[in-house]
């Protein structure tokens, strides 16, 4: 049946990897992005789903009432990606996290409920139940988030919790781990490290680099966005997670190995204030409700990110060359060199 889905934060990462799924696997669907094009939300990311003429872009902010209204206008499900996600810049200014995160999801439900909508899914992350030194986080666990970032995550969460049980919208949440892929933007591990290494630059790892993550391949992440979207139960929050538990050093090897770069580009910094040492994700909910599970096998798909990274270097020279100044910022920040 055709539906009309609002992606809000479609010209980033995951929210446009998910747009080309949506318009793949759902012909009749159409869909509409709401993006900001903040640093990290860029269109060539939609230049597939712009060629199809049941897409529509319109650039908006979450935060924005009037943006948001018009943006849901005849809109059935809403999938809302648009936040700031990076733990390094919220440390430095955490901002933009308080405003779009917790405000502009806030303004998402509130104009939700005004207009109604049938589905509401909101992207979380595994970073709202803080570190696991053992075992894993059940959908259950306390929320204990640790940076200015997985706070404002979970302060969503909670709003979204709320207006759950206050107004009985049909509300879903999800809360992926580490998400890997072509077009994430090169300030997340693994592409900071590709494109630094592919111009001969030195890795920083922070502190040990034992940190550990659990990493998902964006096909598995979107492809589980659409079994919740569709077939989870309302007012519930599904883990996700690839089953790829990593530690940064072997991440950081395997990417230097691919590219043929020498691991005397590792550079072993000062570790990040209030480091998360792991995430790690109990997924018996949606696998066991929803039949889904990760698909990717994890070394050929880091194997073809670097590839996309080799052979798009149009798309992150252009980033790099934008953000050299918050690199500086950064760098100088923690007192790093490189
Ligand atoms: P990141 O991609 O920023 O995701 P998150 O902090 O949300 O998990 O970082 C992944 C891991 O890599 C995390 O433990 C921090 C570490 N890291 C480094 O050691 N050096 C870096 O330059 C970056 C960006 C991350």
């Amino acid at each position: 049946m055709s539906k009309r889905v609002l992606v809000t934060g479609g010209a980033g990462f995951i929210g446009s990897h998910f747009v080309d799924y949506l318009l793949q696997t759902y012909p009749d669907y159409q869909v509409v992005v709401l993006d900001a094009l903040t640093y990290a939300g860029r269109l060539e990311n939609l230049a597939e789903a712009q060629k199809s003429p049941r897409f529509q872009f319109i650039k908006g902010d979450v935060r924005d009432r009037e943006a948001v209204r018009d943006a849901l206008q005849g809109v059935h499900y809403v999938v809302h990606f648009a936040a700031e996600t990076h733990v390094d810049r919220s440390i430095l200014n955490p901002d933009a996290f308080i405003t779009t995160d917790v405000y502009g999801t806030y303004v998402m439900l509130e104009s939700a409920r005004e207009l109604g909508v049938e589905r509401f899914v909101h992207v979380s992350t595994d970073e709202v139940y803080g570190s696991a030194e053992a075992g894993e986080f059940h959908e259950d666990a306390p929320l204990r988030p640790n940076s200015p970032y997985s706070a404002s995550k979970a302060g969503a969460d909670l709003l979204v919790r709320a207006y759950y049980q206050t107004y009985h919208l049909p509300l879903l949440t999800v809360r992926p781990s580490n998400t890997f892929g072509p077009r994430q933007y090169p300030e997340k591990l693994i592409p900071f490290f590709v494109t630094r290494a592919l111009n001969d630059q030195s890795l920083p790892l922070y502190g040990d680099g034992q940190q550990v993550r659990d990493w998902l391949y964006v096909g598995d992440h979107v492809r589980a966005i659409d079994r919740v979207l569709h077939h989870g139960q309302g007012g519930k929050a599904y883990n996700i997670a690839g089953g790829n538990e990593r530690t940064n050093i072997e991440i950081t090897r395997k990417i230097l190995h691919l590219l043929g770069k020498p691991e005397t580009l590792i550079q072993f910094v000062a570790d990040r204030p209030g480091h998360d040492r792991r995430y790690a994700l109990d997924t018996t909910r949606i696998q066991g409700e929803l039949g889904w599970r990760p698909e990717a096998n994890f070394d050929q798909a880091l194997t073809q990110t670097v590839q996309w990274y080799v052979d798009n270097p149009t798309w992150w020279q252009t980033i790099l060359h934008e953000q050299a100044e918050y690199r500086d910022f950064v760098a100088r920040w923690y007192n790093r060199s490189g």
